[in-house]
């Protein structure tokens, strides 16, 4: 069956880059195909063993997502070889290995830049001007959604909720939350990164965490104690 967005000659329509990110299905690339080199450096080969030790004989299968993730942390994104490699050092199926590749979208099947940005476009965010952050991102970098800047440094995409609504709208980049987001804090982020520094991680609001910006409204009181409302003949 062909894919939604397929023409009749196999190309992919519309945004091509958005669809290959998005579509299940593999294609060979010439920098992503099963030939593209792949092994684990020695120290990785020596966590993937102790990852795959802490699963019972019979059960490594459990050991894929880790042993996917560290791949994808080694070489900067997951080649369909890297996936072939753990299903060889875990005995599994390739089908099963691709099953989870796909389903997940942490999982980077094709190349990304250093620092990938994903920005949160699901309602709370949205409503929060995630569109403004986009667009910033958009024309500070000179490049869409789904592309990568030319030095390969930045990637864009947009993605769903990352379970930091309250602190909307907000911005991944690797495996850092920006939050509370302005298009200022989003360009100072970006010429941060530009200039090799590393922003500080976190709400640039000011606040902790998501506690309120402007202190506690609730559960201000002393606790009560042990016994609180209890009957005094108990
Ligand atoms: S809607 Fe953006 S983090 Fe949940």
């Amino acid at each position: 069956m062909r894919h939604p967005c397929e023409e009749e000659d196999g190309r992919l329509g519309g945004d091509r880059e958005y669809w290959r990110r998005v579509s299940f299905r593999h294609r060979d690339t010439p920098e992503n195909n099963p030939d593209t080199p792949f092994e684990f450096t020695p120290e990785n080969l020596k966590r993937a063993k102790a990852i795959i030790g802490n699963y019972p004989l019979g059960h490594q299968a459990a050991a894929v997502i880790p042993l996917l993730d560290l791949a994808q942390r080694q070489h900067g994104w997951l080649p369909i070889s890297a996936m072939h490699k753990v299903g060889e050092m875990l005995s599994v199926p390739r089908m099963r290995i691709y099953e989870v590749a796909t389903f997940y979208t942490m999982f980077n099947r094709n190349p990304v830049g250093k620092y990938h940005l994903q920005v949160c476009t699901t309602s709370p965010c949205w409503l929060r001007g995630s569109d403004d952050i986009v667009n910033c991102i958009k024309k500070k970098l000179g490049i869409d959604v789904g592309q990568t800047t030319e030095d390969k440094i930045f990637t864009l995409h947009e993605v769903e909720c990352l379970g930091a609504c309250v602190n909307a709208p907000m911005v991944q980049i690797n495996d850092d939350y920006y939050e509370d987001l302005s298009v200022k804090d989003m360009e100072e982020i970006l010429d941060d990164l530009k200039s090799g520094r590393k922003p500080k991680p976190g709400p640039r609001n000011g606040r902790y965490a998501s506690e309120p910006l402007a202190g506690l409204t609730s559960l201000k009181e002393e606790p009560y104690g042990p016994g609180f409302k209890v009957r005094s003949d108990l």
